[in-house]
């Protein structure tokens, strides 16, 4: 303790926090400062108690027990908007603006400028405008959030967190659903929050981002606090063994299926107008196959068109042999196709139900009676055996999903897709926001569904991802195929040429 404040002014710090839920206890004498200026990154695996501890720094929820002294000040906030008005502010993980509501207005909820009795909407334009000038992002503010991509969102989440001037700037895994590009702006304005003085308590599961913004770093595991080090000393490896308990010596699984020459599903010249063109590409059966690219290069539109979310204009999609026709996402779930969508919030959980309730929705004819009746005992030991495979953290199986860890609910919906028994399955981004320990799974999962001949296409924005576990890879760049790289042969720096437009094309 001396040691630390030796090094800086302690700006906010907590001591020997403690948190109960009925029947988890997220945190247990967990102890944590920051100092002005500082960048401080929280790490642990899924479920390790990251959020709830920066709930209970934002006055979300208030501690079983332990003490929070800020700017000297021993504080118990009451709630959110005090902590806010004290200078704390939070960017949560799971994304808090009202689709309904514009850009401007979602900046400024609750505390718009006004004239009078009257919003003052010029100024709350220009304000927000100012806000996103600053972030240096280009979303105008008068569209609707509904309207935006998860990307956007963020970028609208960081915007927020920013007008409010505080001191103490939490991210909870900003980067998450970033490009490249939005991270490098997100980190530049990083930069300029620290020169003034600002601390940052920062959550994320891209550890290897880190040692660009991050000055210390603090470890927790099953809710207690682990080890607080400054980045430099210390490295990825290390954070990662102190985060699950052991070394992890292999990032990707060893795959055990290899291609065969029969091709079990195949796309030619799909279109969409605006959007995609001529995409064409086959899958074979044993063989894992990746779509590359930058976000907002198409592949995303693409998994959606074929799985009949969105329209296609032209194009023929076959599954083993026969031609599909889809109009639906539930014509392709009838046909055996499946995609596990990115935007996991929008697209995949009922938040409210049980984690046993959300893994067997999809597939309700598989735990029925002969007589259309629910059969309890088989779906809930089905939901059970995914818990474990996935080693998802909850009491159990009849928890409510929204009380689960962000990454946690990620993994639900993993099981929910893997317990229908699909043909084809995209999988688009599945391990973002997953801690490592759970992304071997995944990708172990992925590796044993192409053994047992089903089609696996992996979509990624993480290069090593694609390089470690994809036997070809499909690189998109504005909306096509550039070519496609037998994964063996290839490498980062070639895959980027092509998502960048400048590699030769496919053929
Ligand atoms: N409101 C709640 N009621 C019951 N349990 C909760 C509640 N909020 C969190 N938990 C539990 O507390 C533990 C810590 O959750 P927390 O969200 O802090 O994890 P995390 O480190 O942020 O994980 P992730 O990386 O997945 O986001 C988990 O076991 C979670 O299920
Ligand atoms: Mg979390």
């Amino acid at each position: 303790m001396t040691n630390d404040a030796a090094m800086g002014e302690a700006l906010l710090s907590l001591q020997d926090i403690r948190k109960e839920f009925p029947s988890v206890v997220a945190l247990a004498d967990v102890s944590f400062d920051l100092k002005r200026g500082e960048v401080h990154a929280v790490c642990g695996e899924n479920g390790a108690g990251k959020s709830t501890l920066m709930k209970i720094i934002s006055g979300v929820y208030t501690p079983t027990s332990g003490t929070i002294t800020y700017k000297g000040v021993e504080r118990n906030f009451s709630s959110p908007l005090e902590a806010e008005q004290l200078g704390i502010a939070i960017i949560h993980q799971e994304l808090n603006l009202v689709p309904h509501l514009t850009v401007a207005e979602n900046i400024y909820l609750a505390r718009e400028p006004r004239r009078g009795f009257l919003v003052d909407r010029r100024k709350l334009r220009a304000d927000a405008q100012a806000c996103l000038d600053r972030l240096g992002v280009v979303i105008a503010p008068d569209r609707l959030v509904r309207e935006l991509s998860v990307a956007q969102c963020q970028m609208v989440e960081i915007a927020k967190a920013l007008s409010l001037n505080a001191e103490v700037l939490i991210m909870d895994e900003p980067t998450s659903s970033l490009t490249e590009q939005e991270t490098r702006l997100l980190f530049k304005v990083i930069h300029d929050l620290k020169a003034s003085g600002v601390g940052i308590i920062y959550i994320s599961h891209r550890l290897d981002e880190m040692a660009e913004i991050v000055d210390r770093v603090t470890v927790l595991r099953d809710g207690r606090f682990v080890s607080t080090a400054r980045f430099g000393d210390t490295n990825v490896d290390e954070i990662v063994s102190k985060m699950v308990g052991r070394s992890l010596e292999e990032k990707f699984p060893e795959r055990t299926s290899t291609p065969t020459d029969e091709v079990i599903f195949s796309a030619e010249n799909l279109s969409r107008h605006g959007v995609f063109r001529n995409v064409s590409f086959t899958l074979r059966r044993g063989e894992i196959l990746g779509f590359a690219g930058l976000m907002g290069a198409g592949r995303t539109e693409v998994a959606r068109a074929i799985f009949g979310a969105d329209p296609l204009d032209t194009g023929v999609v076959t599954l083993a042999g026969s031609t599909l026709k889809i109009a639906s996402p539930r014509d392709a779930i009838a046909a055996g196709l499946a995609y596990l969508s990115e935007d996991r919030k929008a697209q995949g959980l009922a938040i409210k139900m049980p984690v046993d309730a959300n893994m067997t929705l999809a597939n309700m004819e598989e735990v029925s009676s002969r007589f259309g009746l629910i059969d309890f005992r088989k779906h809930q030991s089905a939901a059970e055996k995914y818990v474990d495979l996935l080693s998802i953290k909850t009491p159990s199986v009849r928890q409510p999903v929204r009380l689960l860890s962000g990454g946690n609910q990620q993994k639900i919906i993993i099981g929910k897709w893997l317990f229908r028994k699909s043909r084809v399955l995209f999988f688009d981004e599945p391990t973002r926001g997953i801690d490592v320990g759970a992304k071997f799974a995944i990708y172990k999962i992925m590796d044993e569904l192409a053994r047992d001949g089903i089609g696996v296409i992996l979509i990624s924005s993480e290069l090593p991802e694609i390089l470690g576990m994809t036997d070809r890879v499909a690189v998109f760049h504005n909306g096509t195929i550039t070519g496609i790289l037998d994964t063996a042969r290839t490498n980062q720096e070639e895959i980027m040429r092509y998502a960048s437009g400048y590699g030769r094309t496919a053929h």
